[in-house]
């Protein structure tokens, strides 16, 4: 059996790692395509080099753009690529402008396409990234949903027969990481001198918290003004509208350092008073490392964080403020996350169903 996955933005690449894993030990021939999405070393390269992927077979080096820019360059280039191949199946992960892209070009081609991540919605039809998981929900043949939650969302949009729950795979990545990365030390840490607990960790990527400057501003002096050093780990996406805002990323509390790898990201966040974020994959990290996370969103798609006790969804400075001092939640013994063999459960499911 042949199966394309198509990625091209650095949570993908997580998502990749365990399914590559457990294709190969399944003898799938399995083919990686990389759009070209992300392309900084330290959003993609590191990525395919420290999670054992190896090299992407095809490489389409779409880079940035408007959506309709990238999409429609990412959509024109992957014809031909699936066009080449012809797998059983093209494998999509989560929900950026790559996903809907190689959804919506294998459909047409009339090649089955599974939707891994499938049925996380916001109800937020301001972010990109609603339309994007709805559009190849709805377009894709199999739905691999990681939560009961989303397996109830499909059900609801009436997709119940093209679903199964298979766990959540980042959470397959995270655990194995954990066991390796909790004995040594941070290399963050050590880099900023900072100790264990007495910082937190920040990311803050999303559109709807950077492309605004008054926005920007406001989550900017929302951290600057913190009551422990706040280190924001920069997507270059952040840094270039700071800079083209006039925000400063280097006041107060605030300090900002490049992105790192996973396992440095992991080992620094299990290292931290408490994570704050706008970035999906990090809040359930936060979540399976027994770390609190603060969501500078209005709503999460990984409700059971909130369900929980271990997230809490802040907008304004006051709410991020009380968000990183509140009281530690009450440990849980749930798992809503899977139990860290979900990439098997996929290929299981994809060979299973093969056409
Ligand atoms: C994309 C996804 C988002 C995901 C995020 C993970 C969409 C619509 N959004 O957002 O869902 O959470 O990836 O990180 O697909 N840039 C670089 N170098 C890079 C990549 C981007 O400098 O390697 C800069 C460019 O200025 C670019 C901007 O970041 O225009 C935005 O990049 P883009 O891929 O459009 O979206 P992300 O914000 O990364």
């Amino acid at each position: 059996m042949k199966i394309v996955s198509v990625v091209g933005a650095r949570p993908q690449f997580v998502k990749l790692a365990p399914i590559h894993k457990a294709a190969k030990a399944a003898g799938v021939d399995h083919v990686i395509v990389h759009t070209g999405q992300h392309y900084d070393p330290m959003l993609s390269d590191v990525f395919f080099e420290d999670l054992g992927i190896g090299a992407p077979d095809v490489h389409l080096g779409v880079g940035s753009g408007s959506h309709g820019v990238q999409t429609g360059a990412m959509l024109s280039a992957l014809d031909a690529v699936f066009d080449e191949h012809r797998p059983d199946w093209v494998l999509v992960y989560g929900d950026t402008n790559s996903t809907v892209a190689a959804a919506l070009s294998a459909v047409k081609m009339h090649i089955p396409v599974a939707h891994l991540e499938a049925g996380l919605r916001s109800f937020n039809r301001r972010m990109p990234e609603e339309h994007n998981r709805v559009m190849t929900d709805h377009a894709a043949d199999l739905l691999l949903a990681p939560t009961q939650v989303a397996v109830d969302h499909l059900a609801h949009e009436g997709l119940a027969d093209r679903t199964v729950l298979v766990g959540d795979v980042m959470t397959d990545v995270l655990l194995e990481v954990r066991a390796e990365v909790s004995s040594q030390p941070s290399p963050l840490l050590e880099e900023l001198g900072l100790t264990p607990g007495g910082f937190y960790l920040a990311t803050i990527h999303r559109a709807e918290n950077t492309d605004d400057p008054q926005r920007l501003a406001e989550v900017a002096s929302a951290l600057a003004g913190l009551d422990k050093p706040v280190v924001l780990l920069a997507h270059p996406r952040v840094v270039a509208k700071a800079a083209a805002h006039g925000v400063a990323l280097d006041e107060g509390s605030l300090m900002s350092h490049g992105p790192l790898a996973y396992a440095d990201l992991i080992a620094a966040a299990l290292a931290s008073a408490g994570i704050v974020t706008d970035s999906g994959g990090l809040q359930k990290e936060a979540f399976l490392l027994g770390i609190p996370c603060t969501t500078v969103r209005q709503e999460t798609e990984w409700v059971e964080t909130v369900d929980l006790g271990w997230n809490v969804l802040a907008n304004t400075a006051q709410e991020i403020a009380a968000g990183v001092t509140r009281a530690r939640p009450a440990d849980t013994d749930e798992t809503p996350y899977g139990d860290g063999h979900a990439a098997e459960r996929v290929v299981e499911v994809l060979l299973s169903r093969r056409a």
